[in-house]
């Protein structure tokens, strides 16, 4: 048995010495055309004669292949890609319209010298990864790469890839959008369709020189068109069969055409209607024979999603805003100061206000910045108010309410235009905001917006009262919400520091402001912020929008509590406000659904809803001492209701879970948190 067994040892032996002098023997390391040979030697049907190489000709004197182009050649099975590795002359192949398997190595894209790569329709799959040869190591040298109608499952990163001047991955599988496209300068045709991503458009704006964007056959949200490339420089476009939202207006429905809009999402198209009814308070009877050319009705759901469009940081200023004014109440210790300031807004010194007989009208902000309403008629420029459409209010009346928009009505400003208050005639309390970030947005794609932002009505999410555009500045009106944002209610206001053992109702009110009333210390009136908050926000997922960056102070209190959720979606019109947000990225249900939950935390620990925060109240919640997280402000006069605060403590745990997935969404946890207090 032994002596078999060395005998075979020494067959195989050499057996693999003769392989080797044969592997040897008809090797030409230096001819491309035995690379290609080898590299294609478990292909099925490929014939090297294609290569007009005589066969059995190995004297390396081939020319190096410059070009390989076996389209369409019926070829089958997987190639050993590493024999291309040493094909240093190869600019262009073409293994299109085959049924070819397997994965493409890492390096592959580094081979120099390769510019045009088309895998097109095969069955290659696995993963696109370009492996730098060093930690910044050169760019992939390939400026056209089709790897369309394959299955490719993954492409991770494109930063290596910044030759590429056309790139198509169309019908994969991809299911994500990969990162590095800023790294795409050259990039003039990208065709990502009928790839399953669902993710937001926005990476892709960052390529300025586009000419051909197909993203069509996905489910990607975002915004049309600010969260997009610019559409200028674009010759064709299809965004079909997605999810997006925003308004298409009359010019990008001629010049890209109906069938790049199919199924596009919730888009509002340049409608008539719309148009007309805009100027109704100027020519309620001029109604211009325009073409409608709406072809998906907006209907509740993309009246909704285009909410998303509007309130912008605009909102959040009106916030801030809003919260400033509470702080600047509470700050004012004389209650006859404080009328004094707000008094000024007031309709009857309208009276005593002298009018500039002509414009335009420029108007200066505390900072010293100013802005112009180009108009010579005040009166020219109606400010329509959703809700009482025949109130017949103009730009002469918001002068007037806020003294010349004088420095006593700024309630805020910031990077995206000044706050201001006033009381409009009707004893209408409003937040007027300057949207100067949208003194470029046409007319009507504005009156368009605003149109269908107003239409949006749920008691938790503070709705767009009216507007007014004056020349290019819009200007919107919001309720003015006397009670500020959660965060100044939970973290700024009083918390009776003189005497916390011993609060009561009448402390409070001794204490001389109404802000610091003991709804702060009450549970109940935080359970139900809570349960309003998460209603709110149940009911913007429900018609398919998400909010983006829920914090506290993005929750406005109506004055009997009732929270009012704003500034849904950051994008249009001033992204730039990125002050307030959560510590979790993206803009999906779920990363709402986190956001929720540190807002819950806040609720429930009176802690401002830091990552640390959160942290430490996940921790006692895990280790099943959720109860000495609680802020001791509730606890106090919470009694028997303890055990509901830290089941809602809980429900926060259960929103912050670190992986998304896990989450519930917000129909469960409004469900949840219903039922504690039921
Ligand atoms: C080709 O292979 C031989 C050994 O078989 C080696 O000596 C030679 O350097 C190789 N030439 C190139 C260009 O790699
Ligand atoms: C390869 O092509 C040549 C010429 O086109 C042909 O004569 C030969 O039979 C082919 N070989 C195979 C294996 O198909
Ligand atoms: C090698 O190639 C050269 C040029 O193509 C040719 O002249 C020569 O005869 C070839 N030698 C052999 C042994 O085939
Ligand atoms: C490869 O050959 C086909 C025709 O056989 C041609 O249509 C195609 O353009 C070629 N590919 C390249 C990259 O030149
Ligand atoms: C590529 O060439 C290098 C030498 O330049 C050689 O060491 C290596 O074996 C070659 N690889 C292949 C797959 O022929
Ligand atoms: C790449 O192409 C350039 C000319 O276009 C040539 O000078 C250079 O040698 C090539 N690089 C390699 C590795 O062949
Ligand atoms: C790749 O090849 C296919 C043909 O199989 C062709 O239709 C397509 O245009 C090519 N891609 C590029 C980018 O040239
Ligand atoms: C991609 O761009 C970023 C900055 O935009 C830069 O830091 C990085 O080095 C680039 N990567 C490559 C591979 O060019
Ligand atoms: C859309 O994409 C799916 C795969 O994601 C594909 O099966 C279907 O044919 C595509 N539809 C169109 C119209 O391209
Ligand atoms: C809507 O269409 C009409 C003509 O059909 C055009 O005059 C108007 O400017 C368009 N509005 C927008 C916002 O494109
Ligand atoms: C855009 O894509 C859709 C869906 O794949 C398709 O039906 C439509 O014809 C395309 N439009 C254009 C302009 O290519
Ligand atoms: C509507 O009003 C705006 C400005 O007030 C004006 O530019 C536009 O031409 C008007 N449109 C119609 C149809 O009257």
């Amino acid at each position: 048995m032994v002596d078999l067994v060395q005998e075979m040892e020494g067959f195989c032996r050499l057996l693999l010495l003769l392989s080797l002098v044969v592997f040897a023997q008809s090797t030409c390391n230096s001819t491309d055309h035995e690379l290609v040979s080898k590299a294609f030697s478990s292909v099925s049907n490929f014939n090297i004669s294609w290569l007009r190489l005589r066969p059995g000709d190995l004297n390396c004197s081939n020319p190096p292949i410059k070009e390989l182009n076996l389209s369409s050649r019926n070829l089958g099975g997987s190639i050993s890609w590493k024999y291309l590795r040493n094909m240093s002359q190869l600019h262009t192949l073409d293994l299109s319209g085959n049924s070819l398997t397997g994965s493409i190595p890492g390096w592959f894209w580094s081979i120099q010298n390769l510019t045009v790569v088309n895998l097109s329709r095969n069955r290659f799959g696995g993963t696109i990864d370009f492996q730098h040869t060093s930690g910044n190591g050169p760019s992939s040298s390939v400026q056209v790469l089709d790897l369309s109608s394959n299955r490719f499952t993954n492409l991770v990163k494109l930063s290596g890839f910044s030759s590429l001047t056309v790139l198509d991955v169309s019908r994969n599988d991809l299911t994500s959008l990969p990162s590095g496209f800023s790294n795409l300068t050259k990039l003039q045709h990208l065709d990502i369709s009928s790839c399953k991503i669902s993710d937001n458009i926005k990476p892709i704006s960052s390529l300025h020189y586009l000419k051909y964007l197909d993203v069509s056959n996905n489910s990607m949200n975002g915004i049309f068109p600010s969260d997009f490339p610019p559409l200028g420089a674009l010759k064709f476009l299809n965004i079909s069969m997605n999810r997006f939202t925003g308004f298409v207006g009359h010019d990008k429905y001629q010049k890209f055409g109906k069938s790049a809009f199919i199924h596009g999402g919730s888009l509002i198209f340049n409608n008539s209607k719309a148009h007309a009814s805009s100027n109704h308070t100027l020519q309620p009877h001029s109604t211009p024979p325009h073409k409608i050319v709406q072809k998906h009705k907006p209907k509740s759901k993309s009246r909704t999603k285009a909410l998303v469009l509007g309130l912008s940081c605009g909102s959040a200023f009106v916030f801030l805003s809003a919260a400033a004014f509470v702080f600047c109440i509470y700050r004012r210790k004389k209650a006859l100061a404080r009328k004094n300031k707000w008094a000024i807004s007031k309709p009857i010194q309208q009276l005593h206000f002298k009018m500039e007989k002509s414009g335009p009208f420029s108007f200066e902000t505390e900072s010293g910045t100013s802005w112009v309403a180009d108009l010579k008629e005040p009166t020219s420029a109606p400010v329509v108010m959703c809700s009482k459409p025949l109130m017949n209010l103009t730009f002469k009346d918001l002068i007037a309410a806020t003294s010349h928009f004088g420095k006593e009505s700024l309630l805020a400003e910031g990077r995206c235009g000044p706050v201001y208050r006033a009381v409009l005639p009707g004893e209408l309390d409003v937040a007027i905001k300057v949207l100067e970030n949208a003194k470029d947005v046409d007319h009507d794609d504005a009156v368009t917006m605003f149109d269908e932002l107003s239409r949006l009505k749920h008691p938790n999410l503070l709705p767009l009262s009216g507007y007014c555009i004056a020349g290019k500045e819009k200007l919107v009106l919001y309720e003015f919400m006397g009670n500020g944002d959660l965060h100044r209610w939970l973290h700024e206001l009083p918390t009776g520091e003189p005497n916390v053992e011993d609060w009561s109702g009448d402390t409070w009110e001794q204490h001389g402001s109404h802000l610091s009333s003991p709804e702060k210390t009450n549970w109940v009136t935080r359970h139900r912020i809570a349960v309003g908050v998460a209603r709110g926000l149940a009911y913007l997922h429900h018609v398919g929008s998400t909010h983006g960056h829920l914090v506290a102070s993005n929750i406005l209190l109506a004055e009997d509590f009732e929270p009012k959720i704003a500034d849904f979606g950051l994008q249009k019109w001033g992204s730039e406000n990125i002050d307030a947000t959560c510590h979790n990225d993206g803009n999906t249900p779920e990363s709402d659904v986190y956001c929720f939950g540190v807002v819950l935390v806040e609720l429930l620990t009176g802690k401002q809803g830091t990552e640390e925060c959160v942290k430490w109240a996940r921790q006692l919640v895990r280790e099943g001492s959720g109860v000495n997280a609680l802020d001791f402000r509730l606890k106090l006069g919470g009694g028997d209701s303890v055990s509901q605060m830290v089941e809602s403590l809980r429900v926060g745990y259960l929103c912050t879970a670190e992986s998304p997935g896990k989450r519930p969404n917000m129909q469960q946890v409004l469900g949840l948190l219903k039922d504690i207090r039921s």
